[in-house]
């Protein structure tokens, strides 16, 4: 009785401490992580902005400090570590470059996870896997078309069965790391009868013949991370490149965007604060009216509500993250931290221009990036319309399973008006 109620303690104890402060060990990673990114990608942020840059050498120094596969096991070269590590130390790789968090994000929970969770041989881990998640290689996902995005269920590309080996015909958009990816995880449908019961995962090899990328994207924000479509023409790949079993491949897509989402609520995280940052700083500096603008009450309260968004959007991350390390389900838990953090990413970064005035809005100050790079998380791994749908559908589950009945002595008066009328 004693022994269940110490286990019980010492349990609420460490959902406290993932609640309210960072164990020592997370704390560690958030101090690699954030000089990391002061010294190596603040300064470069800009430049990898203007020129549309892979940050190259940035992301070999990522891979260097075990930040490219993160979650993946330490058996297959991966960090060994948990997703609380991952949201942390994103959140402060995007707050000194978005670009390069999208890309480490992409390569983590798009790329890593599903092929770590869905290999089937051990010669697929050590191809597509190990060297992935090392960072020697860079993997993306292919699951949006041109003519489907929110609707994923609807894929067009198709996987012929050919025998011994699949056929890949159909094109792929939006991809992240599209140009320098070396392996794409691709959503194809072997049978368009079975709608999403059709689909499969693959994983593919850049340099299979009838794989070719198309032309980067032009966009407003994260430019210096690649997007382009993934182009298949009768591309041949073996049978021994399916993820999972064949029609498993809708479930991975869900479940990869489900750790997805926490990543992304990471970066969004990471562009809130940095947007904070530049506000607070300057705010201090910034005379008028015979003192700096901090003393003003219109200032105080931007800075305030950009605090309260963050943190906010901070808790549901992290405690997303502790739901999946403690192997609970977080599908409901990843999309509110997604829809939350992108929603104070834009707030804050819309604010923080607001603060600085003009000097808000030209490119010697970073705040005119963050707003930019803010927009796409509102956007990528499900739109905020799409996390409202997987919020509501998933609460509404819970309702439904726990029976919930209106209070005792309620009335229902749309109920009784049709009784009287009867
Ligand atoms: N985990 C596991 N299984 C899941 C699941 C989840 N989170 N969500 C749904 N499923 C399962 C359901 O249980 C159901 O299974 P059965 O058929 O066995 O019953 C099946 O999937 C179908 O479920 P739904 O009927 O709910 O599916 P739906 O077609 O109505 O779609 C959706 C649901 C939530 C709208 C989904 O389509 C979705 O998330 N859309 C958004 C897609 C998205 O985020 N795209 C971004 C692409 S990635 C990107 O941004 C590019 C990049 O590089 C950054």
């Amino acid at each position: 009785m004693l022994a269940r109620a110490t286990r019980a303690v010492a349990r609420n104890a460490h959902q406290t401490r993932a609640f309210m402060a960072l164990a020592e060990d997370h704390d560690q990673i958030r101090d690699v992580a954030r000089g990391f990114a002061e010294e190596r990608l603040m300064p470069i942020a800009g430049e990898t902005d203007r020129l549309h840059k892979f940050p190259r050498e940035a992301v070999n120094e990522l891979a260097e400090l075990g930040f490219m596969g993160m979650m993946v096991s330490e058996e297959d070269n991966g960090g060994g570590m948990d997703a609380v590590s991952y949201a942390v130390a994103l959140e402060e790789i995007s707050r000194g470059c978005a670009s390069a968090g999208v890309i480490m994000s992409a390569n983590n929970s798009l790329y890593c996870a599903p092929v770590s969770a869905n290999a089937t041989s051990q010669q697929q881990k050590d191809e597509f896997l190990k060297p992935y998640a090392s960072g020697e290689k860079i993997g993306c996902f292919a699951l949006s078309e041109p003519g489907n995005g929110s609707d994923a269920g609807a894929a067009s590309t198709t996987a012929k069965d050919a025998g011994d080996h699949f056929v890949l015909n159909g094109t792929k958009a939006w991809i992240t790391n599209a140009l320098e990816a070396d392996a794409a995880v691709v959503f194809a449908t072997t049978d368009k009868s079975l709608k999403h019961k059709g689909i499969s995962a693959f994983v593919v090899d850049r340099n299979t013949p009838g794989f070719s990328v198309g032309a980067p994207e032009d966009k407003l924000g994260i430019r210096g991370s690649s997007t382009a479509n993934l182009i298949f023409e009768d591309c041949k790949i073996p049978k021994s490149a399916l993820l999972g079993k064949e029609g498993d491949g809708f479930k991975i897509a869900m479940q990869t965007l489900d750790g997805g989402r926490i990543g992304i609520a990471a970066q969004a995280c990471g562009i809130a604060q940095a947007s904070l940052d530049i506000a607070a700083t300057y705010a201090a500096e910034r005379q008028a009216f015979g003192k700096p603008i901090k003393a003003l009450y219109a200032i105080q309260e931007k800075l305030s509500k950009m605090a309260c968004q963050l943190e906010s959007a901070r808790l549901l991350t992290w405690r997303a993250a502790a739901y999946k390390d403690a192997g609970r389900n977080y599908t409901k838990e990843a999309a509110m931290a997604k829809l939350v953090a992108s929603e104070a990413a834009t707030f804050n970064a819309h604010q923080a221009i607001q603060v600085l005035g003009g000097m808000g809005y030209v490119s010697d100050m970073p705040a005119e990036r963050y707003y930019r790079d803010a927009r796409i998380t509102e956007i990528y791994e499900g739109t905020s319309e799409i996390q409202h749908v997987v919020v509501a559908l998933n609460l509404l589950k819970s309702y439904a399973a726990e029976a919930t009945t209106l209070p005792a002595g309620s009335k229902d008066e749309g109920h009784a008006a049709q009784e009287m009328a009867a």
